[in-house]
């Protein structure tokens, strides 16, 4: 058996002003016509031994995530709500305690809620090879192609290959997010991948090494949990165990220290659409290259990302743009640019 859990705590600032802090991307139709929460838990169906999902999400999302979950008939596992963002390390040791609370060998798969995987099957495929590693105790992650020095990902360099373990290598080095040169050098050496962000472990493993890494982390994180209660159809971890939780990410602290991890390299047609021009890249185009939504009228465009989503756009003479209207705010950026956006949101944030 597997467990699915969905982290959806994030709130995307780097697709405004599609993405809100009240309306981040996972909870949007930015690919398809389902929300990107939606695809994220309908792609594990068919899946052998795949349970229902743990969801892991802010207190603000409970309702909305619900009613997404009901509308594509998956009644999730559970709903655990934190009191405030700590981070993914935390959110995933809470999740292991409620599993670990009804099936001790729990083998969980962590799943963000915000990404892009264009080929289902090559996704199940690397499930299924992790799966014999995990048995054996190891913490595994999907490794992606870099197709660039990107400064935003983990970056994991391929070791031997797992003998008992068809298609697994051990991880001989996990950096997180490191700066351009760097990344540039990983790149140029040709041995690295980029962590996808999904993980697959049995849930006792990761608290076993959570605890021996960061006990701090894991004390508040169980405590969170222990105190804890029900609510509705939800589970609230316990305000003040969890706010004295250390914000951390599961990457700085576990992965990048973990003796135990393994990689799967993974051609799933991936992606973490962080930016406006990734979700361009991630879409079928026209035989412009533009990808249109909405009420949009184009002329001589082309490479380009239009959306309206409450009033007609047109756009005539520009190439390499993306133009998102929204009934609040209007975005014109090249999409050479699009990094820039996360600084209009500090900006805003500023003038609140
Ligand atoms: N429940 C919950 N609570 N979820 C959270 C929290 C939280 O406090 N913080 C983040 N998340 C969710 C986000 O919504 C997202 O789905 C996922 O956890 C990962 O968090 P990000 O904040 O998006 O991480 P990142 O993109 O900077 O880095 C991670 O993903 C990269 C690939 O996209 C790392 O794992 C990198 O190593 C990796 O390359
Ligand atoms: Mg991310």
């Amino acid at each position: 058996k597997i467990y699915p859990v969905i982290l959806s705590g994030g709130s995307g600032t780097r697709l405004w002003p599609l993405s809100r802090a009240a309306l981040p991307k996972q909870l949007l139709a930015l690919v398809s016509d389902r929300t990107m929460l939606q695809e994220t838990a309908l792609r594990l169906s068919g899946i052998p031994g795949m349970m229902a999902p743990l969801m892991v999400c802010g207190n603000d999302h409970r309702f909305m995530i619900a009613e997404q979950m009901r509308e594509i008939g998956i009644v999730p596992m559970g709903i655990m709500l934190e009191p405030e963002g700590r981070n993914t390390a935390p959110a995933v040791a809470a999740a292991a305690h409620y599993l670990m609370a009804t099936e001790p060998d729990a083998v969980m798969l962590v799943l963000p809620a915000d990404h892009v995987i264009n080929d289902v099957p090559a996704f199940h495929a690397a499930i299924a090879r992790a799966s014999s590693a995990v048995a054996a105790g190891a913490l595994a992650t999907f490794g992606i192609v870099p197709s660039g020095p990107e400064t935003g990902y983990g970056y994991i360099r391929r070791g031997e290959a797992v003998p008992a373990s068809d298609g697994c290598f051990s991880v001989a080095r996990f950096v997180e997010k490191p700066d351009l040169a760097t990344a540039q050098s990983f790149i140029d050496d040709g041995s690295y991948l980029w962590n996808s962000g999904m993980f697959l472990f049995s849930a006792a493993r990761y608290l076993e090494e959570l605890a021996s890494l960061r006990p701090d982390i894991a004390a508040c994180a169980k405590k969170a949990v222990s105190d804890g209660y029900r609510d509705l159809d939800f589970c609230r971890l316990h305000e003040a165990s969890f706010a004295a939780c250390p914000s951390e990410s599961i990457d700085y602290a576990v992965m990048e220290h973990t003796r135990h991890a393994v990689v799967v390299p993974a051609d799933i047609g991936w992606s973490d659409v962080g930016s406006w021009s990734a979700l361009w890249e991630v879409q079928q185009s026209d035989a412009q290259g533009n990808v249109l939504r909405g009420d949009v009228y184009t002329d001589e465009v082309s490479n380009s990302l239009i959306r309206a989503e409450s009033r007609m756009v047109a756009v005539i003479g520009v190439s390499d743009v993306v133009v998102v209207e929204t009934n609040d705010a209007v975005l014109v950026v090249h999409k050479d640019q699009v990094q820039k956006v996360k600084q209009v949101v500090d900006h805003l944030k500023k003038l609140k």
